[in-house]
């Protein structure tokens, strides 16, 4: 805290992001005031504002700011039981847009309780032969392609993509040079800060009122963090993995 700090005072716990400056895996982190952080809502836990971020403040330039999803819109979240694809599913919801979740079956019953509309267990279907057709197609975990995806979309559908990849900045310039079909990666830690803080404080309402809860699925302390990114690297985790800098366990809760 500086002499010329008035938003905040010591002590008040605080949630945010650095990017796309790296580092937050710590106690301590230096960032303006005026950067993209805000005040944890009262009633909720450190664990849970950890968690706020890295799904939903990934998923909000994807479906808001990429794709401007819109009410009654279709939308198809491949990965939906993860970080990115369990905030995705919720925040399309509250754009009022009709959502199909992609997971395996373990997941469906997770999905459902987040507000899916509906569910592709993609053990038993693939979702290019659901029969639908979707006005955006959101792989939160680089599962598919552009090819598949166009199979669902409807003519002016847009196709997004969390991962990167050399066909998908191809394919992202030259769907942009014609009408049709179009696919979009974005990436949300370069967002501006302005665009970010936005985000914040749709996301703070949206906890307020008890409409977005991040998944959490479990925390680890910081001894265990390379326990955390083995766990993570499987790729089976459900939302968000965190780890507790304060906590001096040596287990997983
Ligand atoms: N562009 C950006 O700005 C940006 C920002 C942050 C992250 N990312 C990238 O986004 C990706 C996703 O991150 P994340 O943390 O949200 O992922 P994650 O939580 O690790 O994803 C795990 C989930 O993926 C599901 N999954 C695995 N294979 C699947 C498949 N074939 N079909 C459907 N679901 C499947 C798993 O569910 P099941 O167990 O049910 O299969 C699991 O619940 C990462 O590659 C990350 O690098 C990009």
């Amino acid at each position: 805290m500086g002499q010329a700090i008035t938003k905040f005072k010591v002590g008040d716990r605080v949630f945010g992001t650095a990017a796309p400056k790296v580092g937050a895996h710590a106690e301590y982190i230096s960032l303006p005031e005026d950067g993209a952080i805000a005040p944890i809502p009262k009633d909720m836990d450190d664990i849970e504002a950890v968690a706020l971020h890295p799904g939903a403040m990934t998923a909000l330039p994807f479906i808001q700011g990429a794709a401007n999803i819109q009410p009654g819109q279709k939308i198809l979240v491949i990965g939906a039981s993860g970080s990115i694809g369990s905030s995705a599913v919720q925040l399309a919801k509250h754009f009022g847009a009709n959502v199909t979740g992609v997971c395996s079956t373990a997941n469906v019953d997770m999905l459902k309780s987040l507000g899916a509309d509906h569910v592709i267990d993609y053990k038993k279907t693939d979702f290019t032969n659901s029969g639908e057709h979707y006005d955006i197609v959101f792989d939160t975990v680089g599962k598919s392609s552009f090819s598949e995806a166009k199979r669902v979309l409807k003519p002016q559908g847009i196709y997004l993509t969390t991962v990167i990849s050399r066909s998908i900045l191809l394919q992202m310039l030259w769907t942009s040079l014609l009408g049709g079909k179009k696919a979009q990666i974005v990436f949300a830690g370069l967002r501006p800060v302005e665009e970010k803080k936005s985000y914040l404080a749709l996301l703070l309402d949206l906890v307020k009122s008890g409409k977005y809860k991040p998944v959490v699925d479990r925390s680890y302390s910081f001894a265990q963090i390379a326990e955390a990114h083995r766990y993570v690297e499987t790729g089976r985790k459900k939302g968000t993995v965190v780890i507790d800098v304060n906590r001096k366990a040596t287990s997983h809760t």
